[in-house]
């Protein structure tokens, strides 16, 4: 089935959900470059694809929002005070995947380099540091501690509503 209903998410909406977990999981992997001065194996294998990757995150991010608003009235409902958590979270998280990709795009374009998407020339080289989009820029890595602490989190939540409530939660997303 397409459409969500009450019971369980339907074919698109777990499409956009576990393509989108794969994509920004290997995001993380960007924190590698904390690890050895840059020297570290996974950052040099992800490392390379993470804005092109990002971009493709920023277009799937916009039209999953559109069709989860779409399919708003008749998705599964979270009663109670963890459904509430839930909620705020699922809207941080969008919020991230959505602000993110253009925070990375103004650190590269501040920090005096352009921004290039899959060898296409997005944003031209500056002749300079462009202080504004680097102090906007910035916020790249808060954003990405918020992101992953999310991710945690939520997964946490999945893996105790299917573990220890043993409910439909998790399974409603799988199929
Ligand atoms: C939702 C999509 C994205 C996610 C989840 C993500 C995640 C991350 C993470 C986890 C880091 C490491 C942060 C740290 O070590 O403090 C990082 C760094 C970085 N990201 Fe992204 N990113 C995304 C999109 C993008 C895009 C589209 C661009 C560029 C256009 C970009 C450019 C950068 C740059 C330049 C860094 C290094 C920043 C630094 O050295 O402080 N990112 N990102
Ligand atoms: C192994 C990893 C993951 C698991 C097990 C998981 C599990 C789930 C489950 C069970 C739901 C349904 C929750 C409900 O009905 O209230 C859900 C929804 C959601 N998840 Fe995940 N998730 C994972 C990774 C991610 C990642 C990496 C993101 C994005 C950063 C994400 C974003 C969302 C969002 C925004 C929703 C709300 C429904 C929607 O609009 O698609 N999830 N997830």
């Amino acid at each position: 089935m397409i459409n969500d209903n009450s019971e369980r998410y339907g074919s698109i909406t777990r499409f956009f959900h576990w393509v989108m977990a794969v994509l920004v999981l290997q995001q993380f992997f960007k924190f590698a470059d904390r690890i050895n001065e840059g020297e570290h194996w996974l950052g040099d294998t992800f490392g390379p694809w993470h804005v092109s990757i990002g971009a493709v995150i920023l277009i799937l991010a916009v039209v999953r929002l559109l069709w989860a608003l779409k399919q708003k009235p008749q998705r599964p409902i979270n009663p109670g005070f963890d459904g509430v958590i839930a909620k705020i979270a699922h809207r941080l998280m969008y919020f991230s995947m959505l602000i993110m990709p253009f925070l990375g795009a103004l650190y590269i374009h501040g920090k005096g380099y352009p921004v290039k998407v899959f060898g296409y020339e997005l944003i031209g080289q500056p002749a300079d540091e462009v202080p504004w989009a680097l102090a906007l820029g910035e916020w790249h890595s808060p954003f990405a501690f918020l992101l992953i602490f999310l991710v945690i989190a939520h997964i946490a939540g999945a893996l105790y509503h299917h573990f220890i409530q043993k409910d439909t939660v998790l399974k409603r997303m799988i199929g």
